[in-house]
This record gives structure tokens, C-alpha cells and sequence, in this order.
């Protein structure tokens, strides 16, 4: 896995770094006022920011915590950083908290046609349950919706 830091959001200066991850890699981004509600939702709302060894930020995970569910909203890393490690160190990392914070099962949707994000969810022992037709805009496309199941067992996996 990569070797980057990771750190909680909680603070307005550090949306910065989530939003050129977001407009970078998504077609709708979520908005500086959507963050800024989300750091409002303390117990519920978390996102994790995975920094390279200069400080800058490389990527993140947002999830809520709802009862014992973890659901995944956002996870994505700078084009040019990745498939270093950098998604599935925030991935182990937001499951492992998701452990601490007494989560047994998580979930997450994901376009179909998602290949790189299937696969690694895939190696995290998701397994796609259901699917939302044409959730997605820009372009119009299905989700496919994933569970982990057994998330205590995360530190084996
Ligand atoms: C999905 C995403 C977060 C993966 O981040 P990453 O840092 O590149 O992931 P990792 O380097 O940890 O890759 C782990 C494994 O996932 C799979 N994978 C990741 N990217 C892949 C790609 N482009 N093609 C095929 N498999 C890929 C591989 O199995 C990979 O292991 P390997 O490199 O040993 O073969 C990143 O591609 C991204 O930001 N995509 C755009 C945003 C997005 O789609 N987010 C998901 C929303 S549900």
C-alpha cells in the first residue's frame, strides 16, 4: 500500500485539497458548501484525506455512519497518482475506522462501467447486491450497489 498520511477533515481549510480531487475526477462534483455542511454532521459525516510525503493532497474517502452501516459516498485519488496504492490504503483505513466506530457491514454505489472501482472494492470483499437504474447523470448510466458484509474481520482481509 501506498505511504501517505492520512487525517480526518475537520476544519474549512482543508476542503481545498478534497475539491481538486473531486473536480478532477468527478463529472458532478460535490461543492465546497456541501463539504462545509458535512464537517457540520460530526458523529455522522466523516472524510479522510490521504496526503503524499510534501503535504499534498492525493485523495480522499467521505462515508456517514449510520447505526452499524458505513456508507461510502465519494472515494478517489488524483489522476496522476494513481494505481500507486494511495485508494486502497484510504479504503482499509475508512473501513478499519468504520470497525472502531462500530460498523459491521458497509456499502457504496458504483457506475457500471467503473472497472477500475469495481475492481478494487472487489479485492476489499464487496459484492455488488442490487442495482439503481440510470442513478447516475453525466452520462445517464446505472449504479451498481456493493455491501461488504463481516467488516470486523477487515484487519484479515
Ligand atoms: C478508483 C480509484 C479511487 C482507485 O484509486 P487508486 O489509488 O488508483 O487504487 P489502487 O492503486 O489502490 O488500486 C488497487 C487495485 O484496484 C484495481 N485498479 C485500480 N485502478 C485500476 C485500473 N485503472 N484498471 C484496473 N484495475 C484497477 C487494481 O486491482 C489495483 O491493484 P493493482 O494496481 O495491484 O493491480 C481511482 O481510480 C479514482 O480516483 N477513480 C476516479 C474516481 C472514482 O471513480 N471513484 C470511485 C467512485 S465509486
Amino acid at each position: 500500500m501506498a505511504t501517505c498520511r492520512i487525517e480526518l477533515l475537520t476544519t474549512a481549510d482543508q476542503i481545498d485539497g478534497v475539491l481538486a480531487i473531486e473536480q478532477a475526477s468527478f463529472t458532478n462534483p460535490w461543492t465546497r458548501e456541501m463539504y462545509l455542511a458535512e464537517l457540520e454532521n460530526r458523529g455522522v459525516s466523516y472524510c479522510f484525506l490521504a496526503r503524499d510525503a510534501r503535504g499534498q493532497a492525493v485523495g480522499f474517502c467521505s462515508f456517514w455512519r449510520i447505526l452499524d452501516e458505513l456508507h461510502i459516498n465519494n472515494l478517489a485519488v488524483l489522476p496522476d497518482r494513481r494505481r500507486a496504492g494511495v485508494g486502497s490504503t484510504l479504503l482499509a483505513h475508512v473501513l478499519s475506522e468504520g470497525v472502531r466506530l462500530g460498523a459491521g457491514r458497509a456499502t457504496l454505489e458504483v457506475r457500471r462501467s467503473n472497472e477500475a472501482a469495481r475492481l478494487l472494492y472487489e479485492r476489499f470483499g464487496f459484492t455488488v447486491r442490487g442495482v439503481r437504474q440510470a442513478y447516475y447523470t453525466g452520462p445517464v448510466e446505472d449504479a451498481l450497489v456493493l455491501w461488504r458484509e463481516g467488516l470486523s474481520d477487515v484487519a484479515t482481509s
